[in-house]
């Protein structure tokens, strides 16, 4: 089995991951807000691209049971009933909901692999079942780092480390070089990783809008034992996991 690692989905061709699991990172925040609106009940996610693509949802199928989710410049989008905090979704607003999300980079890079049938969603909160389900599928893994405006990013790639070093105690395995960086660059912080995560752009932008409580939140290891699957546009809970 071999482990590869792609800095930001805009470096992704659909050959590149054909045949491969692919993960798709996005720790600060769209992965962690969705692992969290899953955990804590919410139906399914609807990544979308463009907030006229969310908005364009409900006018077709009216507010009942959605939520509209999301961001552009890290704040709340004018209309949506949340933002990308993952703490406001919570199991009294998701429970039962399908929230429709649009952020700048998460939501895109999902859609970047959607040929793809075979994608899941990780973030610190799930590293460790992460790691546990790319074991127990033994398939060849595409670990996709959503990026910050098509720049590599610090949090994203200090996941990737994390999965990387909670996978080797289940298994052997091959990986490129960028895969191995990342455990390298996680390894010295592996006490405390918000100091490698602090150091990084999208960090220290969060830091000054006041998102403090997000970030801490966000750099918990292992809160949730879930596994989201992106299928068909669509993301849930792989239920027998
Ligand atoms: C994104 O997907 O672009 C990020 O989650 C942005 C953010 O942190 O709000």
């Amino acid at each position: 089995m071999e482990l590869q690692t792609f800095e930001t989905y805009l470096s992704v061709n659909e050959r590149q991951i054909k045949d491969k699991m692919v993960v798709i990172i996005d720790t600060l925040r769209a992965t962690s807000v969705i692992t969290t609106a899953l955990y804590n009940g919410a139906k399914e996610v609807i990544p979308v691209a463009e907030i006229e693509e969310a908005v364009n949802f409900v006018k077709n199928f009216g507010r009942e049971g959605y939520l509209l989710g999301g961001e552009r410049n890290t704040f709340k989008i004018d209309g949506f009933d949340l933002s990308n905090s993952p703490l406001e979704y919570t199991k009294e607003v998701v429970q039962g909901k399908t929230v429709i999300l649009t952020t700048t980079n998460g939501t895109r890079a999902l859609k970047k692999v959607s040929a793809n049938d075979d994608v899941i969603l990780g973030c610190l909160l799930n590293a460790g079942s992460i790691a546990e389900y790319i074991a127990q599928r033994n398939k060849d893994v595409a670990i996709v780092c959503s990026g910050t405006e098509g720049k590599f990013s610090i949090d994203d790639i200090v996941t990737a480390g994390v999965i990387f070093d909670k996978l080797n105690k289940y298994l052997d395995f091959d990986s490129d070089d960028l895969t191995k960086a990342s455990y390298q660059l996680y390894k010295p912080f592996s006490n405390d990783i918000t100091k490698i995560i602090e150091l990084g752009t999208h960090y220290k932008n969060l830091k000054k809008q006041g998102f403090d409580k997000d970030l801490e939140f966000c750099l918990s290891i292992d809160k949730y034992n879930i596994i989201p699957r992106y299928k068909d546009g669509v993301v849930r809970v792989i239920a027998d996991f």
